[in-house]
């Protein structure tokens, strides 16, 4: 480590101190999601089970609750529910990340773990330079930084980051999200057969190719897998205008199935999907873990106006992720399920059944699974702050809840034929809906009344409620 990056590092340990005990009255602080200690999160990043420990990092700056110049925090866990702070994984302290050891990914190789991330430099003019750096480590909590192994290629502009890397047989591949010279959101396919030597491949897919039309000026955080025997390109694109029930959030998370073929390195795909219908879910990331699954860390939030607004910031700390679940490919979509893991969390369970038209119950950090016996209409209000509403005429599910900013109700809405099973995480200041064993789902901060705990259901449709508090 250099002496400016252990420099770097202890004055964020500073941070973090300072701050320590605000927290611990913040009535937002969730109780099973991960968060920073203090200041700014947002993209998980290197998500990786590694000799059996499950590793996320996430990107940080200790220093504001505001976008900066980003770290690597850590945290690991053998069972995703039990989590430990780990050292800080990547300070921005060389010259090829002076503005920011930005998003990226992780993979083991002989036995040690790579980081791979962009290194983000601003100069003085607002222009940018991007690098695609390695970080090694051996133990998976102490990382030498090997530096830049890609630089920008000449077809795009430096809007060139995120690079997620993957092995099929004896090759690498990395995928990088990146803007073309005319300001196309785009994904870009690299091939290497040491880690350290790429060629690019092109573009696999991006706004106005494979028939698409223009879809956003900039593509971030690209991810391709195979699930469920289907290659799936997953991406936050930016720059999409609202259209119908689409495309509501400033900025859009989603994916295309198709097919990868690893001889011409094309990829043919089907349309673009929105994975969440809530509020705040960007830049999501996967990996597979030992026993096959496919699981997915969002960012359960995104870069727009209203961030600054969070109630949080009070406390020095903003953003969280959400929990992570299982993908699943099931007539074309992809279903996103909590992990099973996340049982563990269950205590003081509680059956209902509805007789009535209106059940009371209470939570605040609590798991709620409602499995409907008839359908209907119905409302369920969440600590009188948000409400999710299915209308059976119209065929919707919608969620409301204020605006940060402007305190006004602001709606999401998708399109469901019928509700027969809900299956909902709530935390303090969150909620995660998963609408039919994961079809949908709704990603959401809230910021209710702290006394607030009351959950209110009333509607037409008939179902047994089972609640567990979690902690
Ligand atoms: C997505 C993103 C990435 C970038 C990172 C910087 O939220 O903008 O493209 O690498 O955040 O923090």
């Amino acid at each position: 480590m250099t002496d400016k990056e252990a420099l770097l590092i202890q004055k964020a340990y500073e941070e973090v101190k300072k701050h320590q005990n605000k927290d611990v009255h913040d009535p937002y602080r969730l109780t099973y999601h991960l968060m920073p200690p203090v200041g700014l999160l947002n993209d998980p990043n290197g998500l990786i089970q590694y000799k059996g420990v499950y590793h996320v990092f996430y990107q940080w700056n200790p220093f504001e609750t505001a976008h900066g110049a980003k770290f690597w925090g850590h945290y690991t866990s053998r069972d995703m529910v039990h989590w430990q702070e780990e050292p800080i994984a990547l300070a921005p302290s060389e010259w090829y990340e002076r503005n920011g050891c930005y998003s990226g990914s992780a993979v083991e190789s002989d036995g040690k773990l790579y980081l791979f991330y962009t290194g983000n430099v601003k100069r003085d003019d607002g222009s940018r330079e991007t690098y695609q750096c390695i970080a090694v480590s051996s133990d998976g909590i102490h990382f030498e930084k090997h530096g830049p192994v890609l630089r920008l290629p000449g077809d795009y502009t430096a809007h060139f980051r995120d690079p997620k890397v993957w092995k099929k047989a004896d090759r690498w591949y990395m995928i990088v999200g990146a803007q073309t010279l005319d300001e196309k959101g785009t994904a870009v396919l690299f091939t290497s057969m040491d880690l350290y030597h790429w060629e690019e491949a092109g573009r696999i897919a991006g706004s106005g190719m494979n028939g698409m039309d223009d879809f956003g000026y900039m593509w971030e955080c690209p991810d391709l897998i195979h699930v469920n025997g289907k290659d799936i390109l997953l991406v936050s694109p930016q720059g999409l205008e609202p259209s119908g029930y689409l495309y509501h959030n400033l900025f859009q998370s989603g994916y295309f199935i198709g097919e990868l073929d690893y001889e011409t390195l094309t990829f043919q795909h089907g349309p673009f999907r929105e994975l969440d219908r809530g509020f705040d879910f960007y830049a999501p990331q996967t990996f597979t873990d030992e026993w096959g699954r496919t699981i997915l860390y969002g960012w359960m939030g995104i870069t727009d106006e209203t961030e600054s607004y969070q109630p949080t910031i009070a406390n020095h700390w903003v953003h969280a992720l959400t929990i992570p679940r299982e993908l699943v490919v099931l007539n074309g979509k992809v279903y996103q399920r909590p992990v099973d893991e996340l049982k563990k969390l269950r205590k003081d369970k509680i059956v209902v059944e509805n007789k009535g038209k209106q059940i009371e119950s209470n939570g605040v950090s609590a798991e709620l699974l409602l499995n409907f016996v008839k359908a209907g209409s119905f409302q369920i209000s969440f600590r009188n702050e948000a409400y999710l509403y299915f209308d059976s005429d119209k065929q919707e599910v919608y969620l409301q809840r204020r605006d940060l900013k402007t305190g006004a109700l602001e709606t999401r809405t998708c399109k469901q034929a019928s509700v027969s099973k809900l299956q909902i995480f709530m935390d303090h200041s969150s909620l995660e809906i998963f609408v039919n064993e994961g079809e949908e789902v709704f990603t959401t901060r809230y910021f209710p009344n702290p006394n607030d705990d009351t959950i209110i259901f009333h509607g037409e449709a008939e179902f047994e409620w089972t609640k567990w508090n979690l902690g």
